[in-house]
């Protein structure tokens, strides 16, 4: 590797230089080196059921077809016309035979080969070589039903990526045979840096001032005691660190948060289902809390789209249970908007902190102190039970250390030969399998 360009987060002290939030530099940077290298998120399988559906989506900033083809393969491709560059599709979804492009119908196929150019005997003699000329494809893989894709045809395996971080989102999204099934997205764009709400959605530090009044009108109605500091402080739960994805975690009954043994959404049904999938540590004991995955997934299933160095557009999907009713799946789809949709009580209270904190490398004298994100330090461990690098707490920074330590290295990387994995330890218990 070369010297070491970016050195951001002290490890020791825990301090953060805040100039990665605004320098458009960074951020061009960041375009190639983080959102061209990674496994992104871009979709679920729910959402293109059929052969010929399509989903439209992004990877990093750039527009991407997500397609089912005639095979029932899915594919993931950039959506810009070979021809001079102009958006193929412009829509949101559909279901079609072929994508033509609307400036002079050049068409492609569900999996991305142009099938057809006009005149291409006549204009262009028969110059064309239409197997060169295909839309540019992006390596796809599923977990779960949830699809990843990434530019680099040098990154490891989505398996080998997710690495032992699968061991506890299994809890969430390999609990049931018929898997899960995504409602929306809700869109909305915000004036942030894309990173200050990823490391803020496995930030419980805020949750009981940020989120005073959500979090309490929310455990009135579970019957559970305010969610003060106080309780919060107190509170049990761990967090796990693999390859810069956070999971916070919970044992089960008595780390829940809503005296349901089994969860939110959970019945006593698909908990024995869950046991034969996951085992009975994992599918009786417990209990996953928030998430994210390295760079931009947060939460049950969100995604964050960076749009400019100041600028992030969030796609807010509700995970629902396959298996329950149309009713059940409507509730939870409900519920989870209203805490974390575009005007969710909870959305509504981060914003203002997020804007404020990405501008704040704007200012020398915010880039001379900067910001300190040192709880925790040194509180991490291995352990024989949970895979990961383990915090015995979940109110804690080390999520924050973790996230911008990643950052680093995809950043100074050259390759994906310089960006290191976590060694794979985790025993997965039960009939789950990267494939549901
Ligand atoms: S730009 Fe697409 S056909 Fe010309
Ligand atoms: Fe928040």
């Amino acid at each position: 590797m070369k010297t070491k360009k970016y050195n951001v987060i002290d490890q020791e002290t825990g301090r953060l230089d805040p100039t990665i939030y605004c320098d458009p530099d960074i951020y061009k940077e960041e375009m190639e080196k983080v959102f061209g290298r990674a496994w992104l998120l871009i979709g679920h399988d729910s959402l293109i059921p059929k052969p010929g559906d399509f989903f439209h989506t992004y990877m990093g900033e750039q527009p991407v077809i997500l397609s089912r083809d005639k095979t029932g393969q899915v594919n993931a491709m950039l959506n810009i016309c070979r021809h001079r560059g102009a958006r193929v599709v412009r829509t949101d979804d559909g279901n079609c035979k072929s994508f033509v492009c609307p400036y002079h119908a050049w068409t492609y196929g569900l999996d991305g080969k142009l099938e057809w150019v006009p005149g291409e005997e006549e204009l262009y003699d028969g110059t064309i070589d239409r197997a060169q000329l295909g839309l540019k494809r992006a390596r796809v893989a599923t977990y779960a039903g949830l699809i990843f894709a990434t530019w680099d045809q040098q990154a490891p395996s989505l398996e080998e990526y997710l690495g032992d971080a699968r061991w506890y989102l299994d809890l969430e999204f390999n609990r049931s045979a018929q898997g899960t099934k995504a409602f929306g997205p809700h869109k909305w764009v915000i004036p942030i840096n894309w990173k200050t709400a990823v490391d803020n959605c496995s930030d419980w530090y805020h949750v009981p001032y940020s989120h005073a009044s959500a979090a309490n009108a929310l455990t009135r109605i579970m019957g559970a005691p305010r969610m003060t500091s106080d309780v919060l402080w107190k509170k049990k739960g761990r967090a796990a660190f693999v390859n810069g994805h956070q999971v916070a975690f919970f044992r089960l009954p008595e780390d829940s948060f809503d005296g349901n043994p089994y969860g939110v959404d959970s019945t006593a049904e698909n908990h024995r289902e869950a046991i034969e999938r996951l085992g009975e540590l994992r599918g009786d004991g417990l209990m996953l809390g928030t998430h994210s995955l390295f760079p931009n997934t947060v939460l049950g299933f969100r995604i964050v789209i960076p749009r400019g160095p100041n600028e992030t557009e969030f796609w807010h999907f509700s995970m629902t249970n396959a298996a329950d009713t149309p009713d059940k799946q409507r509730a939870v789809a409900l519920e989870h908007a209203a805490q974390n949709g575009a005007g969710g009580h909870f959305e509504s209270d981060d914003i203002d902190n997020w804007s404020q904190v990405s501008s704040s490398g704007k200012y020398a004298g915010a880039r001379e102190i900067g910001q300190y994100v040192n709880m925790g330090i040194g509180n991490t461990h291995t352990d024989d039970v949970f895979p990961g690098q383990i915090s015995d707490r979940f109110v804690t920074e080390q999520n924050h250390r973790f996230f911008y330590n990643r950052w680093e290295e995809f950043m100074n990387a050259d390759s994906w030969d310089d960006i290191p994995l976590d060694p794979m330890k985790a025993t997965f218990e039960g009939t789950a399998s990267m494939d549901g």
